[in-house]
């Protein structure tokens, strides 16, 4: 279907693979690798952890691939190849993480940078209640979150390419956060600098499985 938010993002990213990774350069004041070592602080010995919207294999899948058996998932082919040439020792997986099907309590943290942005507002609770079973007990989720508003649609030129948006607003994000069962140890919003695209303010949250 032309309109499947899914399609959009998959086919935007194969399309953009190249010029988002020279874009990002260019982002400033992005928390990323405070919080990644906040977890890395966390993580247990020999631990598994899982990537969504891993991307094209970035530093901070580098690190985390370095650190744990780390595996990947993205909607997009060619994020998933240049993943799998950057990042050799990981194990990478083209998916929507909405459809994926991972055995419960498997993993020790399930990460995701910049990717609940763009998943159906509808689907979100759904995928971290998903997201909490495949944590093990005391398990962590990384993840960032949209804070400004809530909205869904297609941004017609992102980057060159029709690209879906969706977000709830930061306090609904904690709300659906701990109806799906998780416990917030920390979250804050911050906003970063985007270049050409201006100011964007995301909800960043380290949460817990209780044990
Ligand atoms: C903004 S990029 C972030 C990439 C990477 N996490 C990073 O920080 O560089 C979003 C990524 O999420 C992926 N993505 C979006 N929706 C997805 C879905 N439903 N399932 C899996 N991956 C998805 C996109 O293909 C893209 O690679």
């Amino acid at each position: 279907m032309a309109g499947d938010p899914k399609r959009i993002v998959a086919e935007g990213y194969d399309a953009i693979a190249g010029r988002y990774a020279t874009w990002q350069k260019g982002v400033a004041g992005s928390p990323r690798m405070r919080f990644l070592d906040r977890l890395l602080a966390l993580l247990p010995r020999d631990a598994a952890v899982l990537e969504l919207g891993c991307g094209a294999g970035v530093a901070s899948t580098r690190i985390l691939a370095e650190r744990a058996r780390l595996t990947g998932v993205d909607i997009s082919g060619e994020q998933i190849r240049r993943a799998r040439e950057r990042v050799p020792s990981a194990s990478f997986v083209q998916a929507d993480m909405v459809e994926l099907e991972l055995p419960p309590a498997s993993f020790d943290a399930v990460v995701a940078f910049y990717v609940f942005t763009h998943v159906p507002r509808a689907e979100l609770p759904t995928l971290l209640e998903r997201v909490h079973a495949w944590l093990r007990p005391r398990g962590f989720l990384l993840a960032t979150f949209g804070a400004s508003e809530s909205a869904e649609g297609v941004q017609i030129d992102w980057l060159g390419v029709p690209m879906f948006f969706s977000s709830f607003d930061a306090d609904e994000n904690r709300a659906l956060l701990r109806d799906a069962g998780f416990e917030l140890l920390e979250n804050e919003v911050v906003t970063q600098d985007e270049l050409e695209e201006g100011e964007a303010r995301f909800l960043w949250v380290l949460a817990q499985k209780p044990g």
